[in-house]
């Protein structure tokens, strides 16, 4: 088919190998790296469609060089880095890649839950460093787990996935969202408002998108209201958490401590973070599986073809566009 597609930067295959066989012209970035607001705006020039990442800024600006793209395939559950009102604006279709990351983001919100509550990264540190001095009754005590209470803030997917695997600790699950989730109803969680969710949960577990209206929802006022027992789970997004608020919440011991996979300002953290012991910190590793990633690549991949091809995409975000 004539036509040109862009790829932001190298992905897993088989999302390359589709869009090859769908145009006849395919640029790509073959460098490992983020490309700049101008880089990327110059090479989504003439294009009709683009692969980008969820670290790719398509601002106004971009989708203004792309004037006459069809469509900007995001490989990523969250599109918060798609001005998509502008996009929408412009009749450019953007889609996003559900569902195939959230086991993947699951586990590894277990990871967190597990690893900050049992010290895992902190033990291991001691052990590396020489420092065990034997077993201990008071070393490296840490919080419980099983029995515990998980409050679930944004009841999508990934919130269902990880209350799924909460069963097995046997935890009284919480959760808070507009509307009532079934299948969390359905595995027994009970939906209270945000301030009870916080007030009574000992692990508090985000699985929000990032909006105006999630942003900063997680700042000092909310984590005052969670117990200094409780500890803070982000695999969303970082601006979901005020990151300076809670280095203040971690260093007081306001909250006990706080696992996160994600960042205000990615790859950046807050002042003070990485000092803060009772912090787990990964580097945004949620859907960092071989699997997971191939899958992100293809629903990509596929979801390009399809606006190429005149057919809806399967995952289309502003659907305004194509009515
Ligand atoms: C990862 O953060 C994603 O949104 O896919
Ligand atoms: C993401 O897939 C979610 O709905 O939580």
């Amino acid at each position: 088919m004539p036509g040109r597609a862009f790829i932001t930067q190298p992905i897993p295959e088989p999302g390359p190998t589709l869009v090859r066989q769908a145009v006849d012209d395919l640029r790509s970035n073959s460098e490992d790296r983020v490309l700049s607001r101008a880089e990327l705006g110059e090479a989504v020039a003439g294009c009709d469609a683009v692969l980008c990442l969820l670290t790719d800024t398509v601002d106004a600006s971009v989708l203004e060089a792309a004037k006459g793209c069809r469509i900007f395939a995001n490989m990523a559950v969250g599109f918060n880095n798609v001005d998509v009102a502008a996009a929408s604006r412009l009749g450019i279709l953007v889609t996003n890649t559900p569902g195939v990351l959230t086991e993947a983001t699951a586990d590894l919100t277990w990871a967190l839950i597990l690893g900050v509550a049992r010290r895992v990264a902190e033990g291991d540190s001691e052990m590396r460093a020489g420092r065990f001095p034997g077993w201990g009754p008071l070393y490296m005590l840490g919080g419980d787990v099983t029995g515990k209470t998980l409050g679930l803030i944004g009841p999508g997917r990934i919130a269902v996935a990880v209350a799924r695997r909460a069963l097995g600790f046997a935890m009284p699950l919480l959760y808070h969202g507009r509307r009532p989730s079934p299948e969390l109803d359905a595995l027994g969680a009970r939906r209270v408002p945000l301030n009870e969710l916080l007030a009574e949960s000992d692990f508090v577990s985000l699985h929000v998108p990032l909006s105006g209206e999630t942003r900063h929802l997680i700042d000092a006022k909310a984590l005052g209201q969670m117990k200094s027992s409780a500890y803070l789970i982000n695999t969303a997004r970082g601006p979901v958490v005020d990151e300076a608020a809670l280095v203040s919440a971690l260093k007081s011991g306001r909250i006990a401590g706080a696992g996160l996979d994600v960042y205000e300002d990615e790859p950046r953290m807050a002042e003070g973070l990485a000092d803060c012991p009772n912090a787990l910190l990964l580097p945004h590793l949620g859907s960092a599986t071989h699997a997971t990633r191939a899958a992100m690549s293809r629903i990509a991949g596929e979801n390009l073809v399809a606006a190429l091809e005149g057919r809806r995409p399967p995952n289309l975000v502003n659907p305004e566009v194509w009515s």
